[in-house]
């Protein structure tokens, strides 16, 4: 049997719910011929803050280094300062796991609604994947504040770009771009303005590219990135941008895809040297937590990705097209977290 070890973290808000859906669909690839999972539960996020002050304790680190690979539901809540979730749990996952891919898939699936004119704006479709530098650029805490309080106050977050994290990013998007069919990409940046780091991400991409010949390259200026988004997506196959616009541009995407409630993503380590992790782009929407109203299919999109990185190529596929045919089933109709959950496991 393919056995796989994965630790399931819940968190806040509607990440237990949607999770819960996500190994539903897991649960229906087991068995018989295919892998086999086990999960381990992690209490993390706001309940486990309040109840003890602790964000990530190293112990927990520790064992989560244990598994092949992570489910994370989402990670928030409005009730804990803000940041505090954010830089104690989420981002030290992605840092001390060094997931520098962040990997965020864009497809309209057939049937579901964008708030685009697709048929105008992009005729052939929208299909594809921006790869979001993980490690780096303004999210590494990097920066400090002076004279808080006072109108003399700074406050300085400083990007961080080094040569080793932009080349491996940028070497993993050329090489996602060359096994795909158009291999295109795009790299995001604004190297106008952050003309330091603008420079840096393009000349590694210039440079790493010469080791891609058949993948042709674009630029583009993030401003001009997201309306492109809006007004021609169908000319985006590959992006590779830094940390924080990708934030952004992945936001605008999955609006056009369908909407958060469907964007899934992995942030991995193509080393295979930590556990990679999986979650929906989606946060956890306090606002309608615990009333089983939430979307699951970005969670059980990110489970599909999860079996990729696996090795479950198949088990994978198969889970894109039951959830490919559920949405085209599903129309405008609005389901509970576990019905949406449960016809996608019954398609399995
Ligand atoms: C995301 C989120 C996170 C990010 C937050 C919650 C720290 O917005 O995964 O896109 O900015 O990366
Ligand atoms: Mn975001």
């Amino acid at each position: 049997r393919d056995a796989h070890s994965i630790a399931v973290i819940g968190g806040d808000g509607i990440g237990p719910e949607v999770v819960a859906e996500a190994l539903k669909v897991l649960d229906a690839v087991s068995g018989g011929d295919g892998p086999s999972f086990t999960t381990t539960e992690y209490d993390l996020g706001a309940r486990r803050w309040h109840a003890t002050g602790e964000t990530l304790p190293d112990s927990v680190l520790e064992e989560l280094r244990g598994h092949d690979a992570i489910l994370l539901g989402a990670i928030g809540d409005p009730r804990v300062p803000s940041g505090v979730l954010e830089r104690g749990v989420l981002l030290p996952l992605r840092f001390a796991l060094d997931h520098f891919v962040n990997l965020r898939p864009v497809r309209l699936f057939p049937g579901v609604a964008s708030p685009l004119d697709v048929a105008r704006v992009a005729p052939e479709g929208i299909d594809f994947v921006v790869v979001r530098e993980g490690t780096e650029g303004p999210y590494t805490g990097n920066g400090g504040a002076l004279r808080v309080g006072t109108p003399a106050e700074i406050a300085t977050e400083v990007s961080v770009n080094t040569r080793y994290g932009v080349e491996r990013v940028v070497r993993d998007a050329f090489a996602r771009a060359q096994a795909r069919p158009r291999r295109h990409l795009t790299l995001v940046h604004k190297h106008n303005v952050l003309t330091h780091a603008g420079h840096l991400w393009r000349r590694t991409v210039e440079e790493v590219g010469a080791e891609f010949p058949d993948v042709e390259t674009a630029y583009q200026h993030v401003d001009a990135a997201t309306i492109f988004m809006v007004t021609d997506p169908g000319r985006f196959d590959v992006i590779v941008t830094d940390n924080l616009f990708g934030d952004i541009i992945t936001d605008i995407a999955a609006a056009i895809s369908g909407g958060i409630g469907l964007a899934a993503s992995g942030n991995v380590n193509p080393t295979r040297t930590t556990p990679s992790m999986f979650e929906p782009v989606h946060g956890s929407a306090p606002d309608i937590a615990g009333q089983g109203k939430a979307d699951p299919t970005a969670a059980i999109l990110s489970a599909a990705m999860l079996l990729e990185h696996l090795g479950r190529e198949q088990d994978a596929r198969r889970v894109e097209d039951a959830v490919a045919a559920d949405l085209a089933e599903r129309g405008d109709a609005v389901r509970s977290t576990s019905a949406v959950g449960d016809a996608v496991a019954a398609r399995l």
